[in-house]
Order: C-alpha cells, then sequence, then structure tokens
C-alpha cells in the first residue's frame, strides 16, 4: 500500500509549485467522479497523485530516463518532448513510487493522449487533468466539466475533439493514439 504522505512529500520536491497544486486539483476532482461512477478510490487517488510525476522533469532528463529505461516512446513523442511525460511517468511510478498495479500505471501512461476503450480509472483522471478547479478558464472548459458529470464518454470525446483542435491551431504533432481514442468516443456517442 502506498504511504501517502511520503510520496506527497516526494512529490513536492520535483514538481512546481504550480503543478503541485494542479496535481491536487486532480486528485480532488478525480475521487468526486471515482465517487460518482463507482471506480475504485484508491487506484484513482494514485494514478491522480502520480499523474504528472515527471512533468517537471527538465527536458534532456525526460530524454535521458526514456532510453534508460526503455520506455517505448515513439518519434511524435519525442519530437515534442514534453509528450514522454505520461510513459515515463508510467515507469518512473513503478520503479521510484513501487506501484505494480497496471490499471494504475495505464492511466499514467495514457493520460495525456488517451486511446481507445479506456477503463474507468484511466478515463476519470483524464477528465480531471482537464477540468480540475485551479485550471485557468477557457472556452471549452465549463461544457466539460458539465459533461463530466453527466455522461463520461462524452465528457471523454468531448475533451478529445477539444484537445485536438487545440494541438492542430498551434501546429503540434498529434498523437495517432489521441485521433484513435477521439474516433472510438465520438462513434459511441452516436449509437
Ligand atoms: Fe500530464
Ligand atoms: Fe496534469
Amino acid at each position: 500500500m502506498l504511504d501517502f504522505i511520503t510520496t506527497e512529500r516526494k512529490l513536492q520536491s520535483t514538481l512546481s509549485i504550480e503543478r503541485y497544486i494542479h496535481t491536487m486539483g486532480v486528485v480532488k476532482t478525480a475521487l468526486k467522479l471515482g465517487n460518482l461512477y463507482g471506480a475504485d478510490s484508491y487506484k484513482v487517488h494514485v494514478a491522480a497523485l502520480l499523474h504528472d510525476c515527471v512533468k517537471d522533469y527538465p527536458p534532456d532528463m525526460k530524454r535521458r530516463f526514456c532510453k534508460e529505461f526503455h520506455v517505448e516512446v515513439d518519434d511524435i513523442m519525442l519530437s515534442c518532448i514534453d509528450l514522454t511525460h505520461a510513459f515515463l511517468g508510467a515507469e518512473v511510478a513503478k520503479r521510484e513510487y513501487g506501484i505494480v498495479d497496471e490499471e494504475i500505471l495505464d492511466t499514467i501512461k495514457y493520460h495525456t493522449t488517451g486511446r481507445k476503450n479506456m477503463g474507468i480509472v484511466e478515463k476519470i483522471v483524464f477528465i480531471a487533468d482537464y477540468i480540475e478547479p485551479n485550471r485557468k478558464t477557457f472556452d471549452t472548459l465549463e461544457e466539460a466539466r458539465k459533461l463530466a458529470f453527466e455522461d463520461i464518454d462524452k465528457a471523454m470525446a468531448f475533451i478529445l475533439e477539444s484537445t485536438i483542435e487545440y494541438v492542430n491551431e498551434r501546429n503540434r504533432p498529434l498523437h495517432p493514439l489521441s485521433v484513435e481514442a477521439f474516433e472510438y468516443y465520438s462513434g459511441l456517442e452516436k449509437n
């Protein structure tokens, strides 16, 4: 069982203050959603807490650890190095925080790109990451917040669509996992 106090201390030493505040917002929101949708609150809590555990590593460190730990990052992730923080985060959660539960590790791994057919804990953390209360308001946030508590799959489709638009507008590389996830969740909506 994970010792939350030690983990929070360790996270505080590796994350910026803003990121730590964001993380705590994700934990709070994820637990609320977990309660609503009947997900395992321990898994939700651990995954939310660790989802960004390597996000503030400097780019070189991300690159080096991806190599050293043989993290399966692809060229798109390497071209936009911040994208590696999800896959690398899962590996670091395993090695440094002692997480062995595959559902928790997958939740960390896919919290940025999403993927098709995600488990309940994965969806909850993915959504909580987007809607947590400390995020500065942007166009699609209120709708996402509303949908999150009404229909979790609709919220997934909506957030994925907004994220894809955001990425495209900025000419950033779009990861195929996100496209696949969007197609999957928008397809569910039509049925
Ligand atoms: Fe993240
Ligand atoms: Fe995050």
